[in-house]
């Protein structure tokens, strides 16, 4: 087997090592990337510096293939082509038609094939392959998402043994959905390779713990500590995701009075604006959403001609038909409630399929008396942090948050909905546009407050922290500890670890 450079433990040495972030997607300079995922690591390593690895967003052949090298300012870019048939059969396949359904709770809506699953674990094979020869000594290696689950177990059989984190930025359903995935053993016990699991929220670990306890018969610690049966073992702990709380706000200010801002303004006339941002996605509740605007212009018939929304939605996954399907239907609702409800100088929805720069919808966001955010599901929901840290302090909106979305279990300031109830959704529509001042700014300020001490600095911090901490006690000994039955809380553990 060929030897690649391997990194010693970072034991003892907390903020050691080169970072390297390793994704399906990479965010290259002025990219405007859809997609929380990508915001947040651009931004994360532009603070610490380091190597991105990851998809090209490029279709080569095998032969042409290229693993291409960039750099800007402290950041280094690797960036691999995809073949056609790894293209349809591990990102839009596996990871968007199996993994994807599943993790976001619509197991109805799954496709699964076997040969898109093995091309799944060919493909963060060859990541691996190209990976290992860039690692560094003293590297800390830090995976992202559903699409590399298995690239740890991968890195390992070829030698290296740098400390490697995991994070996952979707949802992880509960042991009786995962278990419907034929092959979910080998999948998940893949986990075993990291040093460090992070999940977004309380129920998320729960799930992860539940199904590993279950299906694979691991131990858990009080602490988060998960030892397989295979002898393996690592941490896993909650790290819910963040934005640059204060970048957002200064941009927000600037942004509304930018002319893309002051032309929306224009056109509003002093109407009221709703407003909802989302990947073209159907884990985002767009149908129901629609729904419910036009509902409530139907019960509150007082508000036609008095409020605008603006529903901004970038088309994703053109290429998976469950997209493209919802694309249509999306289209007709938009254009049947426009249809019923507008005059000739006022249209109700207000419906945009293109993205736009964070700071223009900053912008935007500051702008609107209302957000509507409201996924079925929703590993964080970024938009929902960034709409409050855009509000002004003296007139901040209201946000309508999905409890489904895992920032709702820490946007507490929110009207917080179940998207299933529509009813519910018409009545936070008007509960939210008719709010005094007095109870817009309390809420507002709580959730502001808490955004301040838990941005995207805390979380990479946090993240960071927990895997140096896990190579700090070397699995032998803890596993020694568990042996003997003595007490296996540790004075540092990650946060919210539940056993
Ligand atoms: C979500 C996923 C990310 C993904 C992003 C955009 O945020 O968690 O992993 O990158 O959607 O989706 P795409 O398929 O365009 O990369």
């Amino acid at each position: 087997m060929a030897r690649h450079p391997v990194s010693k433990p970072a034991a003892n040495r907390p903020g050691a090592g080169r970072l390297v972030v390793v994704s399906n997607r990479v965010a290259l300079p002025k990219e405007a990337r859809a997609g929380g995922l990508a915001a947040a690591m651009q931004n994360a390593l532009s603070e610490t510096g380091g190597l991105w690895f990851g998809w090209s967003g490029r279709i080569a052949t095998a032969e042409a293939r290229e693993l291409r090298e960039e750099r800007d300012g402290n950041i280094d870019y690797a960036l691999l082509d995809l073949t056609r048939a790894e293209y349809d059969a591990y990102y839009l396949g596996f990871a968007n038609r199996t993994l994807w359904p599943l993790l976001h709770f619509q197991p109805n809506l799954i496709d699964y094939h076997r040969a898109q699953h093995a091309v799944y674990m060919e493909v963060n094979r060859l990541f691996a392959r190209r990976l290992a020869p860039l690692l560094r000594p003293d590297d800390r290696v830090w995976v992202h998402d559903y699409h590399l689950i298995p690239l740890a177990a991968e890195l390992r059989r070829l030698g290296v043994d740098a400390p490697i984190g995991f994070f996952l930025h979707v949802p992880l359903p509960p042991a009786q959905l995962l278990n419907t995935l034929p092959g979910h053993e080998s999948l998940f016990s893949g986990f075993g390779a990291y040093d460090l699991v992070g999940l977004q929220t309380r129920d998320d670990l729960r799930a992860l713990h539940d199904y590993l306890r279950e299906e694979c018969g691991a131990r858990i610690e009080r602490d988060g500590r998960v030892h397989m049966r295979d002898g393996r073992d690592f941490y896993s702990a909650t790290f819910p995701i963040s934005i640059d709380t204060e970048r957002v706000a200064k941009q927000a200010a600037i942004a509304a009075r930018s002319a893309a801002s002051e032309r929306l303004r224009a056109s509003l006339e002093n109407r009221e604006l709703a407003i909802g941002i989302d990947r073209l996605d159907y884990s985002k509740g767009l149908p129901r959403r629609f729904e419910a605007f036009g509902r409530f212009l139907s019960e509150h018939p007082h508000w036609k001609s008095r409020v605008s929304f603006l529903q901004i939605a970038p088309p994703s996954r053109e290429d998976v038909p469950e997209y493209r399907e919802l694309r249509t239907r999306l289209e007709r609702l938009a254009g049947g409630i426009n249809g019923r409800y507008a005059e000739p100088d006022w249209v109700p929805i207000r419906y945009v399929n293109r993205s736009f720069n964070q700071s223009t919808l900053a912008g935007f966001c500051r702008m609107a008396k209302l957000a509507l955010v409201t996924p079925l599901r929703d590993g964080m929901n970024l938009v929902a942090k960034e709409y409050v840290a855009a509000q002004s302090a003296q007139e901040p909106g209201v946000l309508v948050l999905s409890h489904f979305a895992g920032s709702a279990s820490e946007l507490e300031g929110a009207l917080r909905i179940n998207p299933y109830d529509i009813d519910e959704l018409v009545a936070a529509i008007e509960r939210g546009l008719t709010m005094p001042l007095p109870e817009r700014r309390e809420r507002w300020r709580s959730m502001f407050e808490y955004l301040q001490r838990h941005d995207i600095t805390a979380w990479r911090r946090d993240f960071l922290a927990a895997l140096d901490r896990s190579r700090a006690s070397p699995p032998n000994a803890s596993a020694a500890r568990l042996r003997d039955g003595a007490d296996t809380q540790r004075d540092a553990a990650p946060r919210d670890a539940l056993s």
